[in-house]
């Protein structure tokens, strides 16, 4: 086994459930997790060439480092560790003279002064030690650690390295970044499609990646998305390498995800085959798609979520708008159990309102229940447990901190 950690994303504990369940779920071996501030450090077995090639594939995570020491003590100890020697032989290993590097720390608690003023030295040091032999650039920030935006512009991986220093307490993890989240291909992917959908609102591509790595498990082979709006979710299954089917009671919407996909499809080339004929237009509460019902598909969604807000409600008009929302939510869950029985997984969003009286929620959790669908416990609740990104119920929330409307992702199991 080889340590890694993990830099989760703006919902950290969603970023971890994704993390473990695409551990889980790909049957890729791994030891106990340490979780702390924004990090998640585990074991894992495979090495880091094969850990680097899943970056792409999970929407939460920012960076994942490979950890080469651990320590218990002071910070000043990584000037035994961090020789220049080990650091040309360990660290720096492309071939070039040329060496651009940098230094994050991600500690809890917060790094002192003195420790950061002694590390800028210590980084000043090695660049005067190297300096005779190589082009040397130490690649500094105000803050105590670098964005994935600096450590890629800057070429930190391939031509010199991010020395990432994490503290837990009198815990001291040594390693460096192997790879940074695609900033630029997630925001292509988020703006540049040719035909957004404003008015239903549009679920980030991130968490569209995210509830699906939570929703599919080995097995899955297709991705239906009954409520697929300008098609996000099938976007991101289809990056996945995954089979796309997609409806919608809108025909404007149904044209709004071809057009997307098509356009995906051949920037990325990625050979979706023909597109138009897995996406229709179907109302969700009644259709039925026989050869979509095995256990290889799952489906993910966001469906409606209700009509903007401008203002914050009082809490009986945010009742109101969820009692109706309601009958789409179980109208969907009633037909996915007579139309659609092989189908075991189903990955949603719930809407979430933030009325004037606290946050109301869609309260049909039992009444899925009685239709044979089940929520699936994905972190143990000693994790989940008190942490804000969980609703009191169980769900992870996602939101920006302005937004009325939050959604509330649940993964569910036909057994
Ligand atoms: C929030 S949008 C979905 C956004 C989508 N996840 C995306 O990424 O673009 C909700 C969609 O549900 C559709 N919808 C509403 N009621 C429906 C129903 N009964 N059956 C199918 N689609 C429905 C709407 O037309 C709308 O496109």
């Amino acid at each position: 086994m080889q340590t890694y950690a993990f830099l989760l994303g703006t919902h950290p504990i969603l970023s971890l459930a994704e993390l473990m369940s695409f551990l889980d779920n790909q049957k890729i071996a791994h030891g106990k997790l340490v979780l702390f501030d924004s990090i998640a450090i585990i074991d894992i077995k495979k090495v880091p060439e094969e850990i680097a090639k899943l970056q792409n594939e999970l929407g939460g995570i920012i960076k994942i480092f490979a950890i080469t020491n651990q320590f218990s003590g002071k910070i000043f100890e990584i000037e035994k560790i961090l020789t220049p020697e080990i650091l040309l032989k360990d660290f720096f290993v492309q071939k070039s003279k040329k060496i651009n590097f940098g230094i994050s720390v991600y500690s809890d608690p917060d790094p002192t002064y003195a420790e950061l003023n002694w590390l800028t030295n210590f980084a000043h040091g090695i660049k005067k030690k190297l300096k005779d032999e190589y082009s040397i650039r130490y690649v500094e920030d105000r803050g105590w650690h670098l964005s994935s935006v600096q450590v890629e512009r800057n070429r930190l991986i391939d031509t010199g390295a991010e020395i990432a220093l994490i503290r837990n307490g009198p815990d001291f993890y040594l390693g460096k970044t192997l790879t940074v989240q695609d900033y630029r291909s997630y925001s292509q992917r988020d703006w540049d499609k040719p035909s957004p959908d404003a008015k239903s609102g549009m679920l980030p591509p991130k968490l569209a990646q995210m509830m699906i790595n939570l929703t599919r498990d080995k097995k899955t082979k297709a991705v239906y998305d009954p409520f697929c709006g300008s098609g996000i979710v099938l976007q991101e299954a289809m990056m996945l390498g995954l089979k796309i089917y997609g409806s919608d009671i809108s025909s404007e919407a149904v044209e709004n995800t071809i057009n997307n996909l098509e356009w995906l499809s051949k920037l990325k080339k990625i050979s979706a085959g023909k597109i138009n004929l897995r996406i229709k237009e179907a109302d969700a509460t009644k259709n039925d798609w026989k050869i979509l019902d095995t256990s290889a598909t799952v489906i993910v969604a966001e469906p409606y979520l209700g009509p903007p807000l401008r203002m914050t409600p009082f809490a009986p008009q945010a009742q109101t708008i969820l009692k109706e929302l309601s009958q789409l939510y179980l109208g969907f869950f009633k037909n996915l159990k007579r139309n659609f029985p092989h189908v075991q997984k189903v990955g949603m969003v719930f809407p979430v309102i933030r009325s004037r009286d606290g946050l109301k929620y869609l309260n049909i959790l039992d009444e899925v229940a009685a239709t044979g669908y089940t929520r699936k416990v994905i972190l143990p609740p000693e994790v989940t447990k008190k942490d804000a990104g969980v609703s009191p119920r169980g769900g992870f929330l996602y939101s920006r901190p302005d937004q009325l409307v939050l959604r509330e992702i649940f993964v569910f199991e036909r057994k």
